[in-house]
């Protein structure tokens, strides 16, 4: 079967290729690919920057955010073929660590977790894969393809998960919401702000086009310019860009007992000057949190498949910019102007 596959931390080695039909031991859920997701990371795989082939392997099938249809299941799994499932990305550790132990992954202590399509196991940018049924998850039947969306809102649905685990450490009434970056990451984490009925600001650097309008869209406000001229003071910050001014205009702006929540990685090797000792100053005496949020549970892919099924359909499919089909895989791998969310279509 045709799969887009790399030699880890070589780069121009991404490739459409054949790989084997997905071994029985992967799991009795067999599922057909609808489409993946491109996402940073990937564009990360494939300059030769990230990833992991799986043992005795050269190659490794990407993509890891993923939609699909199961073509068969066992029965009383809870799944049946027709249905539309996406696929978790990561498996517990082998020790396991007790957080492993206890289905909490993405919080794993040892770093020897796997992640399909990016850490030692194939990915989903293949036409078909299989499974167990615990590492799948429905999407409500209303978002068809749109369940491509579910990977990333998880990562979203954890961060909120865990600012409300930290808020609950003292009389804690949110009011005001700031999200930095309009990506798919920035959008989705408004969206789930917006669910939760909190005044959001979300900052950009673009000044017009689609951005703006899909925030304006959520009864959100957009803003691009310096954070310090918003005139606001969150109760919530989301970090979703990862650029390090950014962070620490964010770290400075949070209210009196903020959270700030990181979730862009960042690449080093860039100096910026942080006046360290005023920085400390505000967060001790404000109480205020910074942490860092990756990856999810199968708690936060629950989460985050009835965010999407609560959401606003027309809403969500304009965060698909472009579907590359599967003939001009390539593309899906070029950034372009005015991309949010691109999807490879393996139907097309
Ligand atoms: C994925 C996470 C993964 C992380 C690090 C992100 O792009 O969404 O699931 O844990 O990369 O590999």
């Amino acid at each position: 079967m045709r799969a887009v596959t790399v030699v880890p931390l070589q780069s121009s080695s991404v490739d459409l290729t054949d790989l084997p039909e997905p071994p029985e031991s992967d799991g009795p859920v067999l599922v057909r690919t609808h489409g993946v997701g491109v996402c940073g990371t990937d564009l990360e795989i494939i300059g030769g920057d990230y990833g992991w082939a799986p043992p005795g392997e050269t190659r490794l099938a990407i993509g890891h955010e993923s939609i699909g249809e199961v073509v068969e299941a066992p029965d009383g799994c809870g799944l049946a073929a027709g249905d539309m499932v996406v696929a978790i990305v990561r498996r517990p550790d082998p020790v396991p660590c007790p957080n492993c132990a206890i289905g909490e992954w993405d919080m794993c202590r040892n770093g020897r977790y796997t992640e399909w399509g990016i850490k030692e196991h194939h990915g989903y940018a293949r036409e078909r894969y299989r499974i167990t049924p615990d590492f799948v998850v429905k999407v409500d039947s209303s978002l068809g393809d749109l369940g491509v969306l579910l990977e990333p809102t998880t990562v979203v649905a954890k961060a909120w998960d865990h600012i409300e685990r930290i808020g609950r450490r003292a009389e804690w009434k949110p009011t005001t919401v700031l999200v930095t970056g309009a990506g798919p990451i920035g959008l989705l984490a408004a969206l789930l702000a917006r669910q939760r009925d909190l005044e959001v600001h979300v900052v950009d650097q673009v000044t017009d086009g689609l951005k703006p309008e899909l925030v304006e869209a959520l009864g959100a406000t957009y803003h691009h310019g310096p954070i310090s001229g918003m005139g606001i003071e969150p109760d919530v910050a989301i970090e979703c860009t990862g650029v390090g001014q950014l962070i620490f205009d964010v770290m400075e702006a949070a209210g009196a007992n903020g959270i700030v929540c990181l979730t862009g990685v960042s690449s080093g090797g860039r100096d910026i000057p942080v006046d360290a000792g005023t920085l400390n100053r505000r967060l001790v005496l404000e109480n205020d949190v910074v942490f860092g949020s990756v990856n999810a549970n199968r708690r936060h892919y629950e989460a985050g498949a009835e965010a999407l099924a609560g959401a606003d359909k027309d809403w969500l499919a304009r965060l698909v910019t472009r579907r590359v089909p599967l003939a001009s895989w390539r593309d899906a791998y070029e950034r372009q102007p005015g991309d949010v969310k691109v999807m490879l279509d393996f139907t097309a």
